[in-house]
């Protein structure tokens, strides 16, 4: 897996700075509220695990799967909800928590969806930012931002190509060879 690696962007030290210093602002900005933060799967699983547990206020959590971005690097633009949230938001403060906001259409369409449940509020937060990439129909922007990325297509801490990658402790960039020996180019329906 190393091998296919080309660079190292985010090395684990410096994720741990990030998910610190975030989850120090947002314990901050959320003391006495009903906080309670939500996963978006799969993609931002370790993020939230590790910025979970730098927040020193209490909070739930909760996870939704939304689909499709597919197999290959591009989003297909359609935002489906897979798996939807366990508990009732009706009054809480929520924070969405994404792996990166790309194009922006998935935190776009899970805010507005999340809307209907009847939150308090609804905050979005972002390890990664593409700014080169936003839609031009997205007119959100995520309050807590990690950093921003040029327009490259990153892999590792959670954030896959073709469900591979998560499992990398740093944030990289991979070998284009990778990708031009990749049999499966074309998307199937799978989980972000
Ligand atoms: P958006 O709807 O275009 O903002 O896409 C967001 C989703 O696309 C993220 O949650 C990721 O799963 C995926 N994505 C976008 N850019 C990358 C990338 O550089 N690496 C891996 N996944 C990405
Ligand atoms: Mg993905």
């Amino acid at each position: 897996m190393l091998n296919d690696i080309q660079e190292v962007f985010f090395t684990k030290e410096q994720l741990k700075e990030i998910t610190d210093r975030i989850g120090a602002q947002i314990s901050e900005d959320f003391a006495g509220k009903k906080l309670v933060l939500i996963s978006v799967l799969k993609g931002s699983v370790i993020f939230m695990a590790d910025l979970m547990r730098a927040i020193t206020i209490p909070c739930e959590i909760d996870f939704i799967t939304a689909g499709s971005y597919g197999a290959g690097t591009e989003s297909k633009g359609k935002v489906d909800i897979i798996h939807d949230l366990c508990g009732d938001i009706t009054g809480c403060d929520i924070l969405l928590v994404e792996d990166i906001f790309d194009s922006g259409r998935t935190l776009q369409c899970l805010s507005n969806l999340l809307s209907e449940k009847k939150p308090a509020s609804i905050t979005l937060c972002t390890l990664l930012d593409k700014p080169d990439r936003r839609d031009k129909s997205v007119t959100i922007k995520p309050k807590y931002i990690g950093a921003q990325v040029e327009d490259q297509f990153v892999v590792g801490y959670g954030l896959d190509y073709n469900q591979k990658y998560r499992n990398l402790p740093f944030i990289g960039i991979l070998k284009p060879e990778v990708y031009n020996s990749s049999a499966e180019k074309e998307a199937v329906s799978e989980s972000i």
